[in-house]
């Protein structure tokens, strides 16, 4: 998306929109129009260009709206936009909008990052490095900010740390194949065959001027915690199923056709927030898991994941480990393609 609003109202016409911005909840528009506050409202047309006159008629329009605040054209803390859509022919642009929006500004969107982050500008690669996209959406989804500490116990060659540092989050990782920690062994690119003198987590992020913000990669196993007890990070974001967990936690779970609920790992400090798929073909996909640490671990917890259902479950014959490599996933895959025919 180019940008995200809060909707405070729409319609098909002027009159529309107004009715159903009188109509919004009052105790969610005040803290946005605070006389202390500050404000600008923008218009822009989609598929028109609007003259100064009518753009300023446009807001004066709007001056039922209860805004107590100053208007600050220049740094204002909050921001409104007025949408107007004239439908998609350029050769044919009704006179007045198809339709009208109203809304507070929240952000922006960086598109432009997965073309300036795409893994195949990058100097180390793994055959598993994450791509730039699903990199930055984890990283939204682990809240990432300036100055938080972020770790991946499975970082691979680093490129969830990639998108974590570049919102100002220093990084941290550890993996237990010492060649990836190492940037040794053999190139994940066709026309190489050794990995390069500076080919490490530490290059990429240096390639993309956050060196800054690395902390180190260890060898290690992640099953085997190294961290001393009442070690925080402010979010784990990795790309495989794990088990230490901190405040905020984004990782995939691999699935395959018969996905319930009642597969996602669960614990007692944890509440899950989002729960994303990515279909990988029609019998497997991967989820997105987001959870969020709710409260302290206790001696009363630590037989938890016992009792967890994926543990059970992926050691019965419903796992997708021993599905994938007893061919199961293929096969029925071949069957369907066989049936197309
Ligand atoms: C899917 S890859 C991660 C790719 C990474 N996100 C990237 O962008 O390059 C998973 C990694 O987990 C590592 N791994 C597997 N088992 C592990 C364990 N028990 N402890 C730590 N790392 C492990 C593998 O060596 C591999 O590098």
């Amino acid at each position: 998306s180019r940008s995200i609003f809060e909707l405070w109202g729409q319609g098909k016409s002027a009159e529309e929109l107004f009715t159903s911005l009188k109509n919004y909840p009052m105790e969610k528009m005040v803290p946005y129009l605070q006389s202390n506050s500050t404000y600008k409202i923008h218009i822009h047309a989609f598929n028109k260009t609007l003259i100064q006159e009518e753009k300023i008629k446009r807001i004066d329009a709007l001056e039922f709206l209860p805004f107590e605040g100053k208007v600050n054209l220049k740094n204002p803390e909050h921001i409104f936009w007025i949408l107007e859509d004239y439908g998609m022919d350029p050769n044919n642009i009704p006179e007045e909008p198809l339709d009208l929006y109203f809304g507070r500004w929240i952000a922006d969107g960086q598109r432009e990052l997965i073309e300036s982050y795409s893994v195949k500008k990058r100097h180390f690669i793994g055959n598993t490095s994450m791509d730039a996209c699903l990199s930055f959406i984890m990283a939204n989804h682990g809240r990432v900010k300036a100055n938080d500490v972020v770790f991946d116990p499975f970082v691979g060659t680093g490129g969830l740390l990639i998108s974590s540092a570049r919102f100002g989050a220093y990084v941290c990782g550890t993996d237990i194949d010492y060649n990836t920690v190492h940037g040794l062994g053999k190139a994940s690119r066709k026309n190489q065959k050794w990995r390069g003198p500076d080919e490490n987590i530490r290059a990429n992020l240096r390639q993309y001027g956050l060196e800054k913000y690395y902390l180190d990669a260890l060898v290690s196993d992640a099953s085997k915690p190294i961290w001393r007890k009442g070690m925080l990070f402010d979010a784990i974001i990795t790309d495989h199923t794990h088990v230490t967990v901190h405040r905020l936690t984004a990782f995939w779970l691999l699935i395959s056709s018969r996905y319930t609920e009642e597969i996602i790992p669960r614990h007692p400090c944890l509440k899950l927030i989002s729960n994303c798929e990515q279909m990988l073909s029609s019998h497997t996909s991967r989820r997105l898991i987001t959870m969020e640490k709710v409260k302290e671990f206790e001696d009363k917890d630590q037989y938890s994941h016992l009792l967890d259902y994926q543990s059970l479950l992926y050691k019965g014959h419903n796992s997708f480990r021993e599905k994938y490599f007893s061919g199961v996933t293929k096969r029925i895959a071949k069957e369907e393609k066989d049936n197309q025919k």
